[in-house]
């Protein structure tokens, strides 16, 4: 059998802080295959974004990794700095929310699309800097050999974006990960970007994480989910089967509290309290002060176990259907 392009293997990071040690990743596992989108969900401080600068490499110094990353069966986590960098952009490429703090401000649009190709592919730079041409074509850019030609502040926003994908895609890579790509842009824009990372999916066979807040999203592009929550994974579902049949308390509070909710469209519901302070996390299940459904039981750390077909829940309560009808 094929290794999948991402296994994350009980990945745990550590962070020291002035205030003690900071576990932001705690035990968390899932793989994704080529051509699969896996959304990664879940309130601000769940641990997302740290969960992909560990798969990538861009953690700061000093911090604790543990657990497995591997690429198409290749351990990265045990691996020095510079195999790994020599992986990003090749096999590896994340794109941000903010595409200015991955683009260089003092070079050209065209420049840093050729940079990675000169890179990565080693074409020269008039072959690399054709092929950036056609790649911001291949992302939407009108009149792409103009825009090759500016900097990143002469573009807008979603043209920024697209820069950024083009960047991310123009060496092919095994696996994307796209951390709230489209958060700070308008819808029509979010639209389109979201519809070209799905095309150049199919084309490329790269393995999607995209973390997101929409649950639209989620719908319409996600494969998968993980439901992130205070540094663990609380659910792991098929898309459509986590929309239909939540198991996980915290799920179903994301979802607005309503299981089967039409077309799955729209943002997380707010939940009743807060992310609790990762330094000193509660014992046991970490969303039993925020849960309706903890008892005494709940001081012990549920596992994240199987509930279904692909399906997987870290509640003591799973399945949850007897809870809901009661
Ligand atoms: N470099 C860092 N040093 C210390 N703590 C960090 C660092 N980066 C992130 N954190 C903490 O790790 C936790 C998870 O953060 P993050 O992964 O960014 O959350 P999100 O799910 O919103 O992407 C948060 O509590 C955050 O404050
Ligand atoms: S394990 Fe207990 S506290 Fe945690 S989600 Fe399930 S019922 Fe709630
Ligand atoms: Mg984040």
């Amino acid at each position: 059998m094929r290794p999948p392009v991402l296994e994350v293997i009980g990945l745990t990071v550590e962070f020291a802080t002035d205030r003690g040690p900071l576990r932001a990743v705690d035990g968390v596992s899932f793989r994704v295959g080529a051509g699969e989108t896996l959304a990664v969900v879940g309130e601000s401080g769940c641990g997302k974004s740290v969960t992909s600068l560990a798969i990538m490499g861009l953690l700061p110094p000093g911090t604790r990794l543990g657990g497995a990353v591997r690429l198409l069966g290749e351990e990265l986590l045990g691996q020095p700095g510079r195999a790994w960098q020599g992986r990003r952009g090749r096999d590896l490429a994340m794109i941000f929310q903010e595409p200015m703090t991955s683009l260089n401000p003092a070079f050209t649009a065209g420049e840093q699309v050729a940079e990675a190709l000169r890179l990565h592919e080693g074409l020269a730079p008039r072959a690399a800097m054709d092929r950036a041409v056609e790649m911001l074509a291949r992302v939407r850019i009108p009149e792409a050999a103009r825009r090759a030609r500016q900097y990143p502040h002469q573009l807008s926003g979603g043209m920024r974006q697209r820069v950024m994908i083009a960047m991310a895609l123009a060496c092919r890579p095994r696996l994307l990960i796209a951390d709230e790509p489209t958060t700070a842009l308008d819808v029509t824009v979010q639209a389109q970007i979201l519809a070209l990372l799905d095309e150049l999916k199919r084309e490329t066979g790269t393995a999607v994480v995209l973390i997101t807040h929409d649950l639209g999203v989620v719908a319409d592009h996600a494969d998968r989910v993980a439901v992130m929550y205070a540094g663990r994974i609380a659910e792991t579902a098929p898309a459509d089967t986590l929309f239909a049949r939540p198991e996980h308390p915290y799920t179903v509070g994301l979802l607005g509290a309503v299981p089967a909710i039409e077309g799955g469209a729209g943002r997380l519901a707010s939940i009743e309290g807060t992310v609790p302070d990762l330094r000193r996390p509660p014992p046991g299940c970490r969303f039993a002060p925020r849960c309706p459904f903890a008892g005494r039981d709940c001081e012990a750390q549920p596992p994240l176990a199987e509930v279904g077909a692909g399906h997987a829940a870290a509640c003591w309560r799973a399945p949850l259907d007897r809870m809901l009808a009661a």
